[in-house]
Protein backbone atom coordinates (compact mmCIF):
# COMPACT_ATOMS: atom_id res chain seq x y z
CA UNK A 1 0.00 0.00 0.00
CA UNK A 2 1.18 3.76 -0.62
CA UNK A 3 1.08 4.19 3.10
CA UNK A 4 4.64 3.04 3.59
CA UNK A 5 6.07 4.76 0.32
CA UNK A 6 7.75 7.61 1.53
CA UNK A 7 9.30 8.49 4.60
CA UNK A 8 7.76 11.96 5.61
CA UNK A 9 5.26 11.98 8.78
CA UNK A 10 2.57 10.30 8.10
CA UNK A 11 -0.77 11.33 10.36
CA UNK A 12 -3.30 9.14 11.13
CA UNK A 13 -7.03 9.26 10.62
CA UNK A 14 -9.88 9.99 13.46
CA UNK A 15 -11.99 7.47 14.48
CA UNK A 16 -15.22 8.23 11.81
CA UNK A 17 -13.04 6.99 8.66
CA UNK A 18 -12.08 3.37 9.05
CA UNK A 19 -8.40 3.15 7.95
CA UNK A 20 -9.40 -0.03 6.02
CA UNK A 21 -12.07 1.37 4.36
CA UNK A 22 -11.27 1.48 0.32
CA UNK A 23 -14.84 3.31 -0.94
CA UNK A 24 -15.79 6.11 0.72
CA UNK A 25 -19.12 7.62 -0.10
CA UNK A 26 -20.09 10.79 0.76
CA UNK A 27 -24.21 11.59 1.69
CA UNK A 28 -26.30 13.94 2.80
CA UNK A 29 -29.08 16.49 2.15
CA UNK A 30 -28.82 18.94 -0.84
CA UNK A 31 -26.56 21.79 -0.14
CA UNK A 32 -25.05 20.68 3.16
CA UNK A 33 -21.65 20.16 1.62
CA UNK A 34 -21.24 16.84 -0.04
CA UNK A 35 -18.43 17.92 -2.41
CA UNK A 36 -16.74 19.99 -0.09
CA UNK A 37 -16.72 17.52 2.04
CA UNK A 38 -15.94 14.25 -0.11
CA UNK A 39 -12.90 16.83 -1.30
CA UNK A 40 -11.49 17.40 2.08
CA UNK A 41 -11.97 14.08 3.18
CA UNK A 42 -9.76 13.02 -0.31
CA UNK A 43 -7.48 15.43 0.83
CA UNK A 44 -6.77 13.84 4.30
CA UNK A 45 -6.67 10.29 2.98
CA UNK A 46 -3.54 11.76 0.59
CA UNK A 47 -1.92 13.46 3.32
CA UNK A 48 -2.02 10.03 5.38
CA UNK A 49 0.74 9.34 2.29
CA UNK A 50 -1.87 7.25 -0.04
CA UNK A 51 -3.13 7.82 -3.58
CA UNK A 52 -6.47 8.64 -3.51
CA UNK A 53 -9.43 9.04 -6.36
CA UNK A 54 -12.12 11.72 -5.69
CA UNK A 55 -14.97 10.78 -8.30
CA UNK A 56 -18.48 13.02 -8.41
CA UNK A 57 -20.86 11.26 -10.70
CA UNK A 58 -23.62 14.48 -10.83
CA UNK A 59 -21.76 16.16 -14.01
CA UNK A 60 -21.83 19.67 -11.90
CA UNK A 61 -18.12 19.77 -12.22
CA UNK A 62 -18.07 21.28 -8.91
CA UNK A 63 -14.71 20.03 -8.08
CA UNK A 64 -12.76 21.50 -10.80
CA UNK A 65 -14.14 25.23 -8.91
CA UNK A 66 -12.78 23.75 -5.43
CA UNK A 67 -9.43 22.69 -7.10
CA UNK A 68 -8.89 25.66 -9.60
CA UNK A 69 -8.51 22.99 -12.27
CA UNK A 70 -10.21 23.23 -16.23
CA UNK A 71 -13.44 21.18 -16.39
CA UNK A 72 -12.40 17.32 -15.74
CA UNK A 73 -12.93 15.57 -18.65
CA UNK A 74 -14.07 11.84 -18.39
CA UNK A 75 -10.56 10.93 -17.15
CA UNK A 76 -8.31 10.42 -13.75
CA UNK A 77 -6.68 13.93 -13.69
CA UNK A 78 -3.71 14.28 -10.92
CA UNK A 79 -5.08 17.44 -8.56
CA UNK A 80 -2.66 17.48 -5.82
CA UNK A 81 0.18 15.84 -3.81
CA UNK A 82 1.66 15.98 -0.55
CA UNK A 83 5.45 15.51 0.93
CA UNK A 84 4.95 12.50 2.46
CA UNK A 85 4.19 10.71 -1.44
CA UNK A 86 0.57 10.69 -0.92
CA UNK A 87 -1.53 11.98 -4.41
CA UNK A 88 -5.18 13.36 -5.22
CA UNK A 89 -6.80 12.35 -8.31
CA UNK A 90 -10.15 13.75 -9.90
CA UNK A 91 -12.87 12.10 -12.26
CA UNK A 92 -15.94 13.28 -13.06
CA UNK A 93 -17.90 9.95 -13.99
CA UNK A 94 -19.62 10.48 -17.58
CA UNK A 95 -22.43 8.07 -18.09
CA UNK A 96 -22.52 7.94 -21.46
CA UNK A 97 -18.68 6.83 -21.30
CA UNK A 98 -19.12 5.05 -18.56
CA UNK A 99 -21.62 3.08 -20.71
CA UNK A 100 -18.93 3.06 -23.81
CA UNK A 101 -16.23 1.51 -21.50
CA UNK A 102 -19.08 -1.35 -20.40
CA UNK A 103 -19.62 -2.44 -23.87
CA UNK A 104 -15.99 -2.67 -24.42
CA UNK A 105 -15.32 -4.40 -21.40
CA UNK A 106 -17.64 -6.74 -21.79
CA UNK A 107 -18.73 -7.17 -25.65
CA UNK A 108 -15.77 -5.99 -27.18
CA UNK A 109 -17.96 -3.24 -28.46
CA UNK A 110 -15.72 -0.09 -29.01
CA UNK A 111 -16.51 0.47 -32.41
CA UNK A 112 -20.36 0.14 -32.23
CA UNK A 113 -20.73 2.99 -29.64
CA UNK A 114 -21.57 5.54 -32.27
CA UNK A 115 -24.23 3.21 -34.14
CA UNK A 116 -25.22 3.00 -30.66
CA UNK A 117 -25.86 6.70 -29.89
CA UNK A 118 -27.44 7.17 -32.96
CA UNK A 119 -29.89 4.10 -32.14
CA UNK A 120 -30.71 6.72 -29.50
CA UNK A 121 -29.93 3.91 -26.85
CA UNK A 122 -27.14 5.43 -24.86
CA UNK A 123 -29.54 8.49 -24.23
CA UNK A 124 -31.90 5.40 -23.41
CA UNK A 125 -29.80 4.45 -20.43
CA UNK A 126 -28.64 7.72 -19.72
CA UNK A 127 -30.93 9.68 -19.48
CA UNK A 128 -34.40 7.36 -19.84
CA UNK A 129 -33.17 4.92 -17.25
CA UNK A 130 -32.04 6.08 -14.17
CA UNK A 131 -31.73 2.54 -12.95
CA UNK A 132 -29.38 1.82 -15.81
CA UNK A 133 -27.67 4.78 -15.39
CA UNK A 134 -26.42 4.43 -11.44
CA UNK A 135 -25.69 0.32 -12.48
CA UNK A 136 -23.06 2.22 -14.76
CA UNK A 137 -22.05 5.28 -12.56
CA UNK A 138 -21.34 2.67 -9.60
CA UNK A 139 -19.85 0.31 -12.16
CA UNK A 140 -17.00 2.95 -13.05
CA UNK A 141 -16.65 3.26 -9.09
CA UNK A 142 -16.03 -0.08 -8.36
CA UNK A 143 -14.04 -0.82 -11.35
CA UNK A 144 -11.39 2.22 -9.90
CA UNK A 145 -11.72 0.85 -6.74
CA UNK A 146 -10.71 -2.93 -7.49
CA UNK A 147 -8.20 -2.00 -9.90
CA UNK A 148 -4.71 -3.14 -9.72
CA UNK A 149 -1.39 -2.22 -11.23
CA UNK A 150 1.65 -4.96 -10.70
CA UNK A 151 -0.40 -6.90 -8.29
CA UNK A 152 -1.30 -4.28 -6.13
CA UNK A 153 -4.43 -1.98 -5.75
CA UNK A 154 -3.64 1.13 -7.95
CA UNK A 155 -5.45 3.44 -5.79
CA UNK A 156 -5.20 3.07 -1.98
CA UNK A 157 -8.64 5.23 -0.87
CA UNK A 158 -11.72 6.11 -3.59
CA UNK A 159 -14.08 8.87 -2.11
CA UNK A 160 -17.54 9.37 -3.88
CA UNK A 161 -18.96 12.80 -4.22
CA UNK A 162 -22.62 10.56 -3.94
CA UNK A 163 -26.39 11.43 -4.67
CA UNK A 164 -28.04 13.03 -2.03
CA UNK A 165 -29.38 11.10 1.17
CA UNK A 166 -32.98 11.29 -0.24
CA UNK A 167 -31.74 8.97 -3.50
CA UNK A 168 -28.85 7.42 -1.86
CA UNK A 169 -30.11 4.55 -1.41
CA UNK A 170 -31.69 3.49 -4.50
CA UNK A 171 -28.40 4.60 -6.21
CA UNK A 172 -26.37 2.23 -4.37
CA UNK A 173 -28.69 -0.96 -4.92
CA UNK A 174 -29.24 0.06 -8.43
CA UNK A 175 -26.97 -3.33 -9.73
CA UNK A 176 -28.93 -5.30 -6.85
CA UNK A 177 -32.35 -4.33 -8.83
CA UNK A 178 -31.35 -4.71 -12.86
CA UNK A 179 -29.43 -8.24 -11.82
CA UNK A 180 -32.77 -9.09 -10.88
CA UNK A 181 -33.28 -9.38 -14.73
CA UNK A 182 -29.71 -10.81 -15.66
CA UNK A 183 -28.70 -14.29 -13.95
CA UNK A 184 -25.89 -15.52 -16.08
CA UNK A 185 -23.24 -13.91 -18.07
CA UNK A 186 -20.13 -11.27 -17.69
CA UNK A 187 -22.98 -8.63 -16.53
CA UNK A 188 -24.44 -10.97 -13.92
CA UNK A 189 -21.16 -11.34 -12.76
CA UNK A 190 -19.43 -8.02 -12.95
CA UNK A 191 -23.42 -7.11 -10.96
CA UNK A 192 -22.23 -9.63 -7.99
CA UNK A 193 -19.24 -7.87 -7.43
CA UNK A 194 -20.57 -4.59 -7.32
CA UNK A 195 -23.04 -5.41 -5.00
CA UNK A 196 -20.48 -7.15 -2.80
CA UNK A 197 -18.15 -4.04 -2.78
CA UNK A 198 -20.86 -1.87 -2.44
CA UNK A 199 -22.19 -3.66 0.68
CA UNK A 200 -18.50 -4.99 1.62
CA UNK A 201 -16.73 -4.34 4.95
CA UNK A 202 -14.69 -1.68 2.58
CA UNK A 203 -17.39 0.47 1.98
CA UNK A 204 -18.45 2.85 4.20
CA UNK A 205 -20.88 5.89 3.46
CA UNK A 206 -20.68 9.02 5.55
CA UNK A 207 -23.69 11.23 6.19
CA UNK A 208 -23.00 14.77 5.63
CA UNK A 209 -25.52 17.14 7.97
CA UNK A 210 -26.09 20.84 9.15
CA UNK A 211 -27.07 21.10 12.70
CA UNK A 212 -30.54 22.29 11.74
CA UNK A 213 -34.02 20.87 11.37
CA UNK A 214 -34.19 19.18 8.35
CA UNK A 215 -31.01 17.89 7.48
CA UNK A 216 -30.52 15.78 10.86
CA UNK A 217 -34.04 14.59 10.00
CA UNK A 218 -32.97 13.31 6.42
CA UNK A 219 -29.64 11.95 7.85
CA UNK A 220 -31.49 9.81 10.64
CA UNK A 221 -33.91 8.67 7.92
CA UNK A 222 -30.61 8.00 5.51
CA UNK A 223 -28.66 6.04 8.57
CA UNK A 224 -32.19 3.81 9.42
CA UNK A 225 -32.55 2.63 5.51
CA UNK A 226 -29.42 2.45 4.60
CA UNK A 227 -28.45 0.36 7.67
CA UNK A 228 -31.39 -1.92 6.95
CA UNK A 229 -30.23 -2.73 3.38
CA UNK A 230 -26.68 -3.75 4.96
CA UNK A 231 -24.58 -0.69 3.80
CA UNK A 232 -21.99 -0.05 6.39
CA UNK A 233 -21.99 3.71 7.67
CA UNK A 234 -19.26 5.70 8.56
CA UNK A 235 -19.43 8.43 10.46
CA UNK A 236 -21.78 11.30 10.97
CA UNK A 237 -19.95 14.95 9.62
CA UNK A 238 -21.62 18.32 10.89
CA UNK A 239 -20.35 20.56 8.61
CA UNK A 240 -20.41 24.78 9.56
CA UNK A 241 -20.77 24.14 12.90
CA UNK A 242 -20.75 27.04 14.84
CA UNK A 243 -18.99 27.44 18.08
CA UNK A 244 -20.66 28.25 21.27
CA UNK A 245 -19.89 31.80 22.03
CA UNK A 246 -22.16 32.45 24.52
CA UNK A 247 -22.87 31.24 28.08
CA UNK A 248 -25.41 30.02 30.16
CA UNK A 249 -24.79 33.33 32.53
CA UNK A 250 -25.16 35.87 29.57
CA UNK A 251 -28.46 35.17 28.44
CA UNK A 252 -31.37 35.55 30.42
CA UNK A 253 -34.14 32.74 30.74
CA UNK A 254 -36.04 35.02 28.36
CA UNK A 255 -33.38 34.30 25.59
CA UNK A 256 -32.19 38.58 25.72
CA UNK A 257 -29.59 39.95 27.05
CA UNK A 258 -29.53 41.86 30.07
CA UNK A 259 -29.11 45.62 28.60
CA UNK A 260 -27.64 47.15 31.89
CA UNK A 261 -25.15 44.81 32.27
CA UNK A 262 -24.00 45.07 29.22
CA UNK A 263 -23.17 48.19 29.16
CA UNK A 264 -21.65 48.22 31.90
CA UNK A 265 -19.09 45.87 30.72
CA UNK A 266 -19.08 48.07 27.29
CA UNK A 267 -17.76 51.18 29.16
CA UNK A 268 -15.65 48.72 31.74
CA UNK A 269 -13.74 47.81 28.57
CA UNK A 270 -13.72 51.05 27.39
CA UNK A 271 -15.88 50.82 24.55
CA UNK A 272 -18.85 53.38 23.82
CA UNK A 273 -22.01 51.79 25.80
CA UNK A 274 -24.20 53.06 23.01
CA UNK A 275 -23.51 50.09 20.88
CA UNK A 276 -25.42 47.62 23.86
CA UNK A 277 -28.61 47.50 22.00
CA UNK A 278 -26.98 46.19 18.70
CA UNK A 279 -24.97 44.17 20.44
CA UNK A 280 -27.90 42.57 22.89
CA UNK A 281 -29.74 42.09 19.39
CA UNK A 282 -27.20 40.51 17.81
CA UNK A 283 -26.20 37.95 21.32
CA UNK A 284 -29.73 36.70 21.80
CA UNK A 285 -30.10 35.94 17.91
CA UNK A 286 -26.49 34.14 18.42
CA UNK A 287 -28.18 32.27 21.32
CA UNK A 288 -31.26 31.45 19.43
CA UNK A 289 -28.73 29.69 16.75
CA UNK A 290 -26.65 28.03 19.25
CA UNK A 291 -29.84 26.72 20.99
CA UNK A 292 -31.07 25.13 17.55
CA UNK A 293 -27.75 23.79 17.10
CA UNK A 294 -27.47 22.17 20.64
CA UNK A 295 -30.74 20.76 20.11
CA UNK A 296 -29.95 19.14 16.73
CA UNK A 297 -26.80 17.73 17.65
CA UNK A 298 -28.78 15.77 20.89
CA UNK A 299 -31.26 14.62 17.95
CA UNK A 300 -27.97 12.62 16.00
CA UNK A 301 -27.40 11.22 19.97
CA UNK A 302 -29.75 8.44 18.40
CA UNK A 303 -27.00 6.94 16.15
CA UNK A 304 -24.46 5.03 17.42
CA UNK A 305 -22.07 6.79 15.05
CA UNK A 306 -18.63 8.75 15.76
CA UNK A 307 -19.07 12.43 14.54
CA UNK A 308 -16.74 14.60 12.55
CA UNK A 309 -17.37 18.39 13.31
CA UNK A 310 -16.11 20.66 10.19
CA UNK A 311 -16.15 24.33 11.44
CA UNK A 312 -18.34 26.86 9.16
CA UNK A 313 -16.14 29.07 7.24
CA UNK A 314 -16.34 31.83 4.72
CA UNK A 315 -17.73 30.65 1.31
CA UNK A 316 -16.90 29.91 -1.07
CA UNK A 317 -14.36 27.08 0.30
CA UNK A 318 -11.33 27.30 -1.62
CA UNK A 319 -8.52 24.59 -1.75
CA UNK A 320 -6.63 26.67 1.38
CA UNK A 321 -9.76 26.11 3.53
CA UNK A 322 -10.29 22.62 2.57
CA UNK A 323 -7.05 22.01 4.19
CA UNK A 324 -8.28 23.54 7.48
CA UNK A 325 -11.17 20.92 6.59
CA UNK A 326 -9.04 18.18 5.25
CA UNK A 327 -7.08 18.10 8.97
CA UNK A 328 -10.11 17.38 11.15
CA UNK A 329 -10.07 13.97 9.74
CA UNK A 330 -6.99 13.60 11.06
CA UNK A 331 -5.99 12.26 14.53
CA UNK A 332 -4.81 15.98 16.12
CA UNK A 333 -6.45 17.88 13.12
CA UNK A 334 -7.68 20.34 15.55
CA UNK A 335 -4.41 21.45 16.24
CA UNK A 336 -2.91 21.80 13.34
N1 LIG B 1 -17.64 24.31 6.25
C1 LIG B 1 -18.06 25.22 5.37
N2 LIG B 1 -17.93 26.53 5.64
C2 LIG B 1 -18.35 27.46 4.76
N3 LIG B 1 -18.94 27.19 3.60
C3 LIG B 1 -19.12 25.91 3.28
C4 LIG B 1 -18.69 24.86 4.13
N4 LIG B 1 -19.01 23.68 3.53
C5 LIG B 1 -19.60 24.00 2.36
N5 LIG B 1 -19.68 25.32 2.20
C6 LIG B 1 -20.23 26.07 1.07
O1 LIG B 1 -21.60 25.69 0.94
C7 LIG B 1 -21.95 25.62 -0.43
C8 LIG B 1 -22.50 24.23 -0.72
O2 LIG B 1 -21.48 23.29 -0.52
P1 LIG B 1 -21.35 21.99 -1.44
O3 LIG B 1 -21.39 22.35 -2.86
O4 LIG B 1 -20.18 21.23 -0.94
O5 LIG B 1 -22.70 21.24 -1.03
P2 LIG B 1 -23.38 19.98 -1.72
O6 LIG B 1 -24.05 19.23 -0.62
O7 LIG B 1 -22.36 19.24 -2.52
O8 LIG B 1 -24.42 20.67 -2.67
P3 LIG B 1 -25.27 19.98 -3.85
O9 LIG B 1 -26.38 19.23 -3.13
O10 LIG B 1 -25.74 21.13 -4.64
O11 LIG B 1 -24.33 19.05 -4.58
C9 LIG B 1 -20.68 25.96 -1.23
O12 LIG B 1 -20.72 27.31 -1.56
C10 LIG B 1 -19.58 25.68 -0.24
O13 LIG B 1 -18.42 26.47 -0.49
MG1 LIG C 1 -22.33 18.68 -4.54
Amino acid sequence: MGVSRAAAAKPALVEGISAKARLHVVTGKGGTGKTTVAAALALALAETGRKVLLAEVESRQAMAQLFDTPAMPYQEQRLTGTANGGELFGLAIDPEQAMIDYLEMFYGLKRSARGLRKMGAVDFVTTLAPGLRDVLLTGKVKEATVRTADGSPYYDAVVLDAPPTGRIARFLDATQEVAKLTKFGPIAKQSEGVIALLHGAKTRVHLVTLLEEMPVQETLDAAAELASLGFRLGSVVVNRARPTLIGPDQIGADGQVDLQLLAAGLREARLPDGHAPALAAEMAEYAQRQRVQHENAERLDALDLPRVELPDLNPPVQLGELKDLAARFLADGERS
